[in-house]
């Protein structure tokens, strides 16, 4: 019998019901989960319903959230205007085979929000818009091999899973078609240009790696976008978690820099799957037929189907959030609550004497705990070292544990939603006191 900690004894007494579901679930699903991130010891807790800043759980605790639909909830859950949306057009069907306005107006608010997208091609998730953005600018350009940067994260397709951990079932051919190199180092990244001609593109996440924890500075996106341009290299932006969030344009539009391609997901489905690549007309264009070009029409155009690709549920719910996010101040609102949550935090540190801060930009916020460091609390670049202590798992496990039984779902990430309350955020820096206070207890801080 292993020996539970104080707030591990904690969480089993005040989740019982999860327990049980998760003894259950271990026999049907790897893991006893649907989705890695998803996985916690002793176990993850199972919800039932969700509204605004807030999600339930069986045993009926209220645990406030911040890792909304994974980043996809910018409104906050069950947003009344998403739900008649999506209930509307429920109604009227769900899957025509064939087209619509909906797919149009949804592409149009793509169009109108994104700076770099001139056309649209739409998908199911974030994995196969990226898969299918590096496979234009491979096409276009007609080169094999593609840049990723550590710890970025693209999805779990073949091609850009290289640099992650498992890579079980990837051919070896595949991994090697990929550059992996470390962010923030334009000399690395031109001189890998220098030294290979045959590469299509480069992707990355513009605020930096695990949704902007392992920052990108900002004058490296502005080198990346002058030597790729000098190089005739692809630069695509994945916006997946940014598009639509650090601004009503994505990062793009924040740092005033404009991408070859952008690759979208979560808050352009408002809530529902969907996905999109956009970008210059002539690299989505590799989807298009050359009339009387058999050739090409075989060996360079990509063909491109997929079920549920801009279907009818997705699009609804998708044009209200992209509607909302350009005609209401989401971003403004999600933003201004993270900054209270981050100077909430920072103070609270300060105040019980941890080292670490509370960073990050607009609405999506980390914490870096038990490193002493200078920071500027936007941008916070730590040593491989200091990261291992910020990454200190069995310290970060209790912390999130003792959180979950405080009821606040964030461990050390935060993404916000507009649906966040100035209330909120007042309990959350409460919970914080008292979980950080149980793991020092613990002798973990
Ligand atoms: C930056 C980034 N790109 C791509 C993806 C993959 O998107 P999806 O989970 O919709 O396949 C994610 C998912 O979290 C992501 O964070």
């Amino acid at each position: 019998m292993v020996s539970l900690s104080p707030i591990e004894q904690r969480y089993y007494d005040l989740h019982p019901g999860s327990a049980e579901r998760h003894d259950n679930a271990r026999g049907l699903f790897p893991n006893g989960v649907t989705h890695d991130a998803r996985k916690l010891n002793p176990f993850q807790l199972y919800f039932t319903h969700a509204e605004g800043s807030a999600k339930y759980d069986v045993d009926g605790n209220k645990i406030l959230d911040y890792f909304p639909g994974h980043g996809a909830l910018i409104l906050g859950h069950s947003h009344p205007d998403i739900v008649k949306a999506v209930q509307d057009q429920m109604a009227m069907g769900t899957h025509y085979s064939g087209s619509t306005d909906l797919e149009i107006q949804w592409g149009n608010w793509v169009r109108e929000l994104i700076p770099s997208a001139e056309k649209v091609r739409f998908h199911s998730s974030g994995t196969e818009a990226d898969m299918m953005a590096i496979r234009m600018a491979r096409a276009y350009t007609n080169k094999p091999k593609v840049i990723k940067f550590d710890d970025h994260f693209h999805g779990w397709s073949d091609y850009l899973s290289a640099g992650g951990d498992g890579l079980g079932g990837i051919p070896q051919e595949t991994l090697n078609t990929m550059i992996v190199l470390p962010p923030n180092d334009i000399e690395t990244f031109e001189q890998t240009l220098k030294d290979n001609d045959d590469i299509a593109a480069v992707i990355l996440e513009p605020t930096g790696a695990h949704m902007g924890a392992i920052p990108i500075l900002p004058s490296f996106l502005e080198q990346l976008r002058e030597v790729t341009t000098r190089y005739g290299v692809v630069l695509i932006f994945d916006e997946v978690v940014t598009g639509f969030r650090v601004s009503k344009g994505g990062a793009q539009e924040y740092f005033g820099i404009t991408p070859d391609m952008t690759t979208m997901a979560k808050i352009l489905g408002g809530g529902l799957p969907g996905g999109a690549v956009a970008g210059k007309s002539d690299i989505i264009n590799m989807i298009e037929e050359r009339p009387g070009d058999a050739d090409y029409n075989r060996n360079r155009r990509i063909a491109h189907n997929g079920t549920f690709n801009a279907n009818p549920l997705s699009a609804a719910a998708g044009i209200k959030a992209l509607e909302l996010v350009a005609t209401t101040p989401i971003n403004d609102t999600a933003d201004a609550r993270a900054l209270q949550l981050k100077h909430g935090l920072n103070d609270l540190l300060g105040r019980m004497e941890i080292p670490g801060c509370a960073t990050g930009i607009t609405s999506l916020m980390f914490l870096q705990l038990g490193v002493d460091h200078e920071c500027d609390n936007e941008y916070c670049v730590l040593t491989p070292e200091q990261r291992a202590q910020a990454n200190n798992g069995e310290r970060n496990l209790q912390l999130n544990l003792a959180l979950m039984n405080e009821g606040v779902a964030s461990g050390t990430r935060f993404i916000l939603t507009a649906a966040h309350s100035e209330e909120d955020i007042d309990f959350t820096i409460d919970a914080f006191e008292k979980a950080l206070g149980q793991v020092r207890n613990q002798g973990l801080l």
